[in-house]
């Protein structure tokens, strides 16, 4: 028989500290992990090698038509080629960073990933997704939906240490206002914008760590095994 299906939905702004949690649930679960905003990444990051303006929607609608994406589902060992090149590490640049709102507000660009996400996570078992819109347009009928928030603050402290560790610059009051415009740029997009599923269980991880977090994520998790 085979495992039944359960797909874990995880939406919200970043610094929420989603991407740590959505793949360490995953492997917590032992089930595979979808990073959906590094599709976005890489499709920004081919309209920039292409020399072509962000905001210029017909020319980023070609560009990114016959996207060769590849991103594996493997949580920890995930790799993101753009045309057979590892681009983990390059779709995590501000330059990249700056320009993707823009480009996933693009309605032809969204329709293709998803179409994409949708079919990487129809392989049954356990699956995680991490975005913005998966509880509410990728997978509205996932068994699990979740949807952490945090304020901007504790959001832009968050990234600027992430940065600084990885050894990217970065200055706290630049990474909060553009944690602020990208908000307001995600939530007031015309094309899937950033909200919670009226369904999803919201957390605001402000004041938790992450631990606290993931046991109420596994607790979730557990508690909904629907076969559907
Ligand atoms: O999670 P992230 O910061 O890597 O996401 C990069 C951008 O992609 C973010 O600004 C919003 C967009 N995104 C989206 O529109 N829909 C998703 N499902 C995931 C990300």
């Amino acid at each position: 028989m085979p495992a039944p299906r359960r797909r874990i939905a995880i939406d919200g702004p970043a610094g929420t500290g989603k991407s740590t949690l959505a793949r360490t649930l995953a492997r917590r679960l032992g089930g595979a992990y979808l990073d959906t905003g590094a599709m976005y990444r890489v499709a920004t990051l081919q309209v920039l090698r292409a020399g072509i303006d962000p905001e210029d929607s017909a020319a980023v609608i070609a560009a990114t038509a016959d996207l060769p994406l590849e991103i594996g589902t493997d949580a920890g060992a995930e790799c993101v080629l753009l045309g057979g090149e590892d681009v983990s590490e390059e779709i995590r640049t501000a330059r990249v960073t700056a320009d993707v709102s823009a480009v996933s507000a693009v309605p032809e660009v969204r329709e293709n990933l998803v179409r994409l996400q949708r079919r990487l996570a129809s392989d049954g078992g356990t699956v995680v997704l991490e975005g913005r819109d998966i509880g509410t347009v990728v997978l509205p009928d996932a068994e699990v939906k979740i949807y952490l928030t945090a304020s901007p603050e504790v959001r832009a402290r968050r990234r600027t240490d992430q940065d600084l560790a990885a050894g990217r610059a970065a200055d706290y009051d630049e990474v909060l206002a553009a944690v602020i415009e990208r908000d307001r740029k995600d939530s007031t997009r015309a094309a899937s914008p950033l909200r919670p599923a009226a369904d999803a269980v919201v957390i605001d991880t402000s004041d938790l760590t992450l631990d606290e977090v993931l046991d109420r994520l596994v607790a979730l998790a557990e508690g909904t095994h629907a076969s559907h």
